[in-house]
């Protein structure tokens, strides 16, 4: 018999890896294999081999990662580093750049991006692709350059075919003129004397990892890839991860669906004061380019707005039921941008700590709602009503969605409902 806990410590310090993030059964069947491969009955024998034998704990590393990617994988990044790239080509003909994406799994990421670099034609000698992964299985995979048909999942792959070679047995290997384009290299994220070894970069992809690893390991690897991230450089992270990012001195790029983020040298409490500006900034274009019905809005009075605006400022200074609001409008502006996940996992924490929030549950319906998610967003409007019956938004939601779907009678009971609602607390002014 092992527990599993014995291991926690070992796979944090090892990679950061927080093992409530995986199965943990998973996890204890592969030690128990590894300890009957071995003749050991504790799991302080394994232990002992972890720390004497690198191919060992190399093994169980392997092991323990998540190696989900895909080509062109939220293209949006891509997109937005093609921008970047093509201004600092305007602005400079000749300037290089260089690009890493860690970790790279097995080559997908860093392989799209040579794919985009090769279709526009910019010469291989203006810039410098690096994948990074900590696990050597994936390393090996990727400086092959073979996938299986489900690393092509990605709604953007179809036009970009043409570099991947069909071989009998539905594998593909990538074309050797992007094969050429990407140095990959084993090597931990956590490991900030090997990070210095790869020099400085205009772009960093560092997606899908920090979800799997605990608060101060996120932190303390943000601050890594700050230090090797040139002034105005570019970085990208997974679409839930981004709100971990502003703690550390990063701001969003505020482009839709990338997930991008710009270094900053402001504290983290001037970063809450510029977010602000941005909402109030998007807020104008929103009004514009938005449908309303999808647009998420607090269902707030403009003056209330402003008193939460100026609680971000004072964010120190307030007690803690105000500083909640101040979550729930980060909540609201990331959705207004597209981060729909990033909006989601914010408010289903503020939810942990405050279950009885109606107005979480109204944003979430939102976010759903604009997922074309119509069922869970219908539960969660009808929990905000439940906790608050006169919740006029989120009943005006619920008979926009009801009569979308056709239910004219359910729809009119509710905007009848929103109404009288209206008309009460208009006569109580
Ligand atoms: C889910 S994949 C993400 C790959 C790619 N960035 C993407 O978004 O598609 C996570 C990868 O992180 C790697 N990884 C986990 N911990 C790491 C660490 N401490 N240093 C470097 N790579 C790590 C794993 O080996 C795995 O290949």
């Amino acid at each position: 018999m092992i527990s599993i806990t014995d291991f926690r410590e070992i796979l944090k310090t090892y990679i950061g890896l927080d093992i409530d993030t995986i199965s943990g059964k998973f996890l204890e069947n592969f030690i128990l294999e590894r300890m009957a491969k071995f003749k050991m009955s504790e799991s302080s024998q394994y232990i002992n081999l972890l720390n004497e034998s690198p191919d060992e704990k190399q093994v169980l590393i392997n092991e323990s990662v998540v190696h989900e990617s895909w080509f062109f994988r939220h293209s949006g990044a891509f997109t937005e580093s093609m921008q970047y790239i093509s201004k600092k080509i305007n602005e400079n003909s000749s300037s290089k750049f260089r690009i890493l994406s860690i970790p790279c799994s097995k080559g997908e990421e860093p392989y799209s991006m040579a794919i985009l670099l090769a279709e526009r034609n910019i010469p291989t000698n203006q810039y410098e692709l690096i994948g990074v992964d900590v696990s050597d299985n994936s390393i090996n995979i990727a400086r092959n350059g073979v996938y299986s048909k489900y690393a092509f999942r990605g709604d953007e792959i179809d036009s970009h075919m043409n570099w991947f070679h069909s071989s009998d047995d539905n594998k593909f290997k990538i074309d050797k003129c992007i094969k050429d384009q990407v140095n990959f290299k084993c090597g931990n994220l956590l490991d900030n004397n090997f990070l210095s070894t790869l020099g400085m970069f205009d772009i960093i992809f560092c997606r899908n990892v920090l979800i799997y690893m605990g608060d101060s390991t996120r932190l303390q690897v943000l601050k890594n890839l700050r230090h090797i991230l040139l002034t105005n450089g570019l970085m990208f992270v997974g679409s839930s991860e981004v709100v971990l990012t502003t703690k550390c001195g990063f701001c969003s790029t505020n482009k839709p669906m990338s997930f991008g983020l710009i270094s900053t040298n402001t504290s983290p409490t001037r970063l809450i004061v510029n977010n602000k500006n941005k909402t109030k900034h998007l807020s104008r274009i929103l009004d514009k380019k938005i449908n309303k019905k999808f647009r998420i809005s607090t269902g707030l009075p403009q003056n209330s707005k402003r008193v939460i605006e100026k609680n971000v400022i004072k964010q120190k200074e307030l007690p803690k039921k105000k500083i909640q609001k101040i979550d729930l409008s980060e909540v609201e502006h990331l959705a207004n941008i597209g981060q729909f996940d990033a909006a989601e996992e914010i408010c289903r924490n503020f939810l942990n700590k405050n279950p009885s929030t109606a107005k979480a549950y109204y944003l979430l319906g939102l976010i759903r709602d604009a997922k074309k998610d119509f069922d869970n967003a219908e539960s969660y409007y009808r929990k905000a009503v439940y906790l608050s019956p006169d919740y006029q938004d989120a009943l005006l939601q619920l008979a926009y969605l009801y009569e979308n779907q056709g239910n004219f009678q359910l729809a009119n009971n509710y905007k009848t409902r929103a109404k009288k609602i209206k008309e009460k607390s208009q006569i109580s002014k």
